[in-house]
This record gives structure tokens, C-alpha cells and sequence, in this order.
């Protein structure tokens, strides 16, 4: 079976994480930033664990310092996932890593996002964007970040999220910075149970109140915490092969999306970072059919989960529903 042309909904997706090697090489040489350091013999972006990833994954942001060059990356990157089958993607936009924290360049950069994700909607593929903090930069970047949030709120920026070091503070510091969110009328997600163990999933649903959590894939080493998850009904954004290349799970085959699904656990599933991981969706789609024998049955329902939970409007959602159909 070809899963390529599926229809597929993404949740958790970060707009940086998916830009193709060769384009930051380009960009890099034009701005006059140096990133061979981040990129192994074969032009793959080059990382040994987690807090590597991280620092390779902020170096690649660099070159990338105007809204044209977000404009760029925008249409590049929903280009590739509308060829993966992609009809809807929710991407974590961090601006940290653009434009610094000058809230006068905030809106500059989200309406060049926007303005491409308009144009690439002629590819039947529809883009939200989750203004993101970085937990290892601490709560006061993150109160910055959720006030550049609560003023681009509304259209495209629809999410507040929170990505990064998951063992960096104290998740309860962070609450503020969410509560401004909430406030705002934001969807609210974090990650969580990636990196760290199934205390960080608890500690996301107490502290921060949010309705998905990034990854959560941990809570498998809880069963308290499955049973409650499944109870709540909170999504978990799934990202298979993020995991498996970050050593979390050896293989698709050990990974515990199937065992949460057949737990009554709401799970999506995501790429995170497509180059960064080596995959797309549609390679998720095949790897989880190969794993766990999934079908297109099995995929449908998972895309009417995520679509359920995406964080658009209802009059968006009855119009992405049909390209399910
Ligand atoms: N985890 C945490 N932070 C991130 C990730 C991730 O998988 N991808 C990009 N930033
Ligand atoms: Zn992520």
C-alpha cells in the first residue's frame, strides 16, 4: 500500500527543525555564517544525544535572520509535507530564534509566515502556527515569548507551546508565561515525557493546564499516569522516529505509541523534526504499519483524532475534514 498520498494531519512540527540541510547551507553561505560544524561528511545535520541536538538544531536557526528568510523557509518546508500527503500542519514558530526578542519584529515575521502558508494553500495544505518558548533559555524568555504571542494571537497563531531542555527548571515557573496565554484565547501545549520521565508529564497537566502534550511518550513508565491521560482524554503529539533517532527507543517496534493507543490514550502522530530525524509522514505511516501491522483504518481514526484536537477554528476544521474524506 502507497501511504504517500494519504491524507495526513501533523500536530507537532517545529518550523526551524524542518529546514532542509542544503537550503541552511545556502542560506548560510549568503549571510556569511559558518555551518560546517553541524553537518557530518554527508551534508546530514550531525548529533550524538538529546543536548546536542539542541545546540545543532539552534545553530541551524542562524542564518535564517529576516522574514523573507522565514517567508522562504515557510514555503520550502509546506512544500515537502504537502508532499508527504500533509493537509493540515500545526508548526511551533520560536521566536527566540527569530528576530531576537524585538517585539516590534514579532509581527513582521509571523505575517511572512502567513502570507506564504496563504500561497501554499493552492497545494491543498493548511498551516497554523504555536508560538513556542525554549525551556532552557528560563521563565522570563518564556513570559516574553507568551507576550509576543498574546500580541500575534488570532488567524495564524492559534497555540502557545513550550519545547527544549525538558529537565531545565522548574516546569511550575513556567505557569505564568501560560496563564498570560490562556488568557489570550491560545491553545495550550508543552513538552513533556520526551526527555524526561512521566513526573514531567504530571507537572505539564498541573502546572501549565494544557490540553496536548509534546511527545509524552514516557508516561508508559506510569501506568497511573496512562490510565489518567486516557481519562482526561489529553492528546499526546507522537513522534516515532524523532525518538527512535534520539536513542529514547531503540526501534519503531519497542516504541509505546501502540500500547498508549490500546490504553485509551488519545495519540497523534507527528515528525517533529523531519531532516534532523531522516523522515516524513509518510515514512511514519510505513514504519508504524511495518511495526504494529497499522492500517489505512488505523490511520484514518488516528486523523480524525488530531483533527479533533488541532488548534483551528471550527469553520477551519469542517473544511480539512472534507480533504479527510
Ligand atoms: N524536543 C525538545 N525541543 C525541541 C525538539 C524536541 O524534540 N525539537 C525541536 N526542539
Ligand atoms: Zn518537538
Amino acid at each position: 500500500m502507497s501511504f504517500k498520498t494519504l491524507p495526513k494531519i501533523e500536530l507537532h512540527h517545529h518550523l526551524e527543525g524542518a529546514a532542509p540541510p542544503a537550503f541552511v547551507r545556502d542560506m548560510a553561505r549568503a549571510k556569511g555564517f559558518d555551518v560546517s560544524g553541524i553537518f557530518d561528511a554527508n551534508g546530514a545535520y550531525q548529533y550524538d544525544d538529546f543536548l546536542q541536538f539542541l545546540d545543532v538544531y539552534e545553530a541551524a536557526t542562524k542564518p535564517f535572520q529576516t522574514p523573507d528568510d522565514y517567508a522562504l523557509l515557510t514555503a520550502i518546508v509546506l512544500g515537502e509535507a504537502a508532499e508527504a500527503g500533509v493537509v493540515y500542519l500545526e508548526s511551533f514558530l520560536s521566536p527566540d530564534f527569530c528576530g531576537g526578542r524585538d517585539p516590534g519584529a514579532w509581527r513582521e515575521y509571523f505575517h511572512a509566515m502567513w502570507e506564504a502558508a496563504l500561497s501554499a494553500e493552492e497545494l491543498g495544505i493548511t498551516m497554523r502556527g504555536i508560538v513556542t518558548a525554549i525551556r532552557h533559555f528560563g521563565p522570563e524568555a518564556a513570559r516574553e515569548v507568551a507576550a509576543c504571542a498574546r500580541e500575534t494571537a488570532g488567524g495564524f497563531v492559534t497555540g502557545f507551546g513550550l519545547a527544549g531542555n525538558e529537565n531545565a527548571g522548574k516546569t511550575a515557573d513556567f505557569a505564568y508565561a501560560f496563564d498570560m496565554a490562556r488568557e489570550a484565547g491560545l491553545r495550550l501545549t508543552a513538552h513533556a515525557g520526551e526527555w524526561a520521565g512521566p513526573t514531567s508529564v504530571r507537572d505539564a497537566l498541573e502546572h501549565l493546564g494544557v490540553e496536548r502534550i509534546g511527545h509524552g511518550v514516557r508516561a508508559i513508565e506510569d501506568p497511573a499516569l496512562v490510565a489518567d491521560l486516557a481519562a482526561r482524554g489529553t492528546v499526546l503529539e507522537v513522534c516515532p522516529g524523532s525518538n527512535v533517532a534520539l536513542g529514547i527507543y531503540p526501534s519503531y517496534a519497542d516504541h509505546p505509541i501502540a500500547r498508549l493507543r490500546d490504553a485509551g490514550v488519545k495519540v497523534t502522530v507527528s515528525t517533529d523534526d523531519p531532516p534532523f530525524f531522516h523522515t516524513d509522514m509518510t515514512r511514519e505511516y510505513e514504519e508504524l504499519a511495518r511495526a504494529f501491522g497499522w492500517d489505512e483504518a488505523d490511520f484514518a481514526a488516528l486523523n480524525r483524532v488530531a483533527l479533533e484536537a488541532a488548534f483551528c477554528d471550527d469553520d477551519t476544521r469542517v473544511r480539512i475534514a472534507e480533504r479527510l474524506e
